[in-house]
């Protein structure tokens, strides 16, 4: 018979506090619980999240949150067999909420302890129904609020970076064009949706750089579409009529979308080209953007024949728990456990 082992999932590294709890037999992996608080109606108000609310709320969601989840799941805190946490990259204060609580945890219950790093949780949230799925060499593309990030993977747990942004990460620049544009927070949704609102015309030819699609590295840059936008859209509302602003915002927002889109594919292809890579994985917060997946899609398909392309379901694009418990089982496969007396929250941890 195969081995059955229960992981609980904690992530709290930024403005979601989330917990759940996976099993995974032989090679079965089930969510039997994933319970997700967000904060993003609080954060909203202020245009961005505000790191010492965002801790305050944790420490009130957090306990409940466990509850809720082991009751989904239909098992008490004894039938866990290994917790697993988010350990950083993240926002310090809200990262200690669910350390310290997985920490309590695992003394008072006596069971072991993973530290999971929170990019790697986005990298192991394609993992459905079944473990060990992934073809290696796999290439990831991360895209998240806080990176954006292209990862060889050569096995679980081996990792090597092979290009990342040089400014700002993917979401960050979808969130800052959103408020340029007075589209509110957070913006890759609000993008998303006023970019659909174009219909694909661009009727006032709005034409953003794609900064380093020929760069010959792996690296971005998405600073600088942000800028242009910033300057195209001042001029234009001092020329404009509101009528034509509006269409114009639209028209701005699909061909932002467009551009981050167009470079993005571009270095994944490249990437999964160089490395002869197996699989191509998006993951993180923008990966819920469904021009991003339908056009790396086709990419893969096209161009890189044979290669499989994996993404998470929607409900596990953002910020979750399962996949921090995901990432945690394939330490537990490596009995890699954390001591708690010397496991402290690092929001500067990078997985490579
Ligand atoms: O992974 P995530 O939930 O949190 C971090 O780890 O940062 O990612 C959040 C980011 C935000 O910047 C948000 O605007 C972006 O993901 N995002 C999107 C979409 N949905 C969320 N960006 C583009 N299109 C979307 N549909
Ligand atoms: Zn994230």
């Amino acid at each position: 018979m195969n081995e059955s082992i229960k992981i609980l999932g904690i992530e709290s590294s930024c403005d979601e506090t989330a917990v759940a709890v996976i099993e995974v037999i032989g090679e079965n992996l089930d969510c039997l619980a994933s319970v997700v608080s967000s904060q993003v109606q609080v954060h909203a108000k202020y245009g961005g999240v505000v790191p010492e609310v965002a801790a305050r709320l944790h420490v009130e969601k957090i306990l409940p949150l466990i509850q809720e989840a082991l009751k989904n799941a239909d098992c008490g805190l004894k039938d866990i067999d290994a917790i697993a946490v988010c350990g950083g990259p993240g926002l310090i204060s809200a990262l200690i909420i669910g350390v310290e609580t997985g920490k309590a945890l695992a003394v008072a219950l006596n069971k072991p302890l993973i530290r999971v790093n929170h990019i790697e949780g986005h990298i192991l949230s394609v993992e459905k129904e079944k473990a060990g799925q992934i073809k290696f060499p796999a290439v990831a593309l991360i895209v998240s609020g806080g990176h954006t990030q292209l990862i060889l993977m050569k096995g679980y747990g081996d990792y090597e970076l092979i290009g990342t942004t040089l400014d700002d990460a993917a979401g960050e620049a979808f969130d800052k064009t959103a408020k340029i544009l007075g589209l509110g927070y957070p913006g890759g949704p609000a993008i998303s949706v006023e970019a659909q609102k174009a219909g694909g015309k661009n009727e006032f030819n709005i034409k953003l750089p794609r900064p380093m699609i020929e760069s010959g590295d792996f690296n971005f840059s998405f600073s600088g579409i942000k800028t242009s936008v910033l300057y195209k859209w001042n001029a234009l509302k001092k020329d404009f009529s509101e009528h034509q602003l509006e269409i114009a915002k639209a028209d701005m927002a699909a061909e932002f979308q467009q551009a981050v889109v167009d470079v993005l594919v571009e270095k994944a292809v490249q990437a999964g080209i160089q490395y002869d890579a197996k699989t191509i994985i998006l993951a993180g917060g923008v990966s819920a953007n469904k021009v991003l997946r339908e056009q790396l899609g086709k990419a893969v398909e096209n161009r890189l024949p044979g290669v499989e392309f994996n993404f998470p379901e929607m409900s596990m694009t953002g910020d979750n728990a399962a996949m921090i418990a995901v990432a945690g089982y394939y330490h537990a496969v490596r009995k890699d456990f954390a001591d708690p007396l010397k496991f402290s929250a690092d929001p500067n941890w990078e997985l490579v």
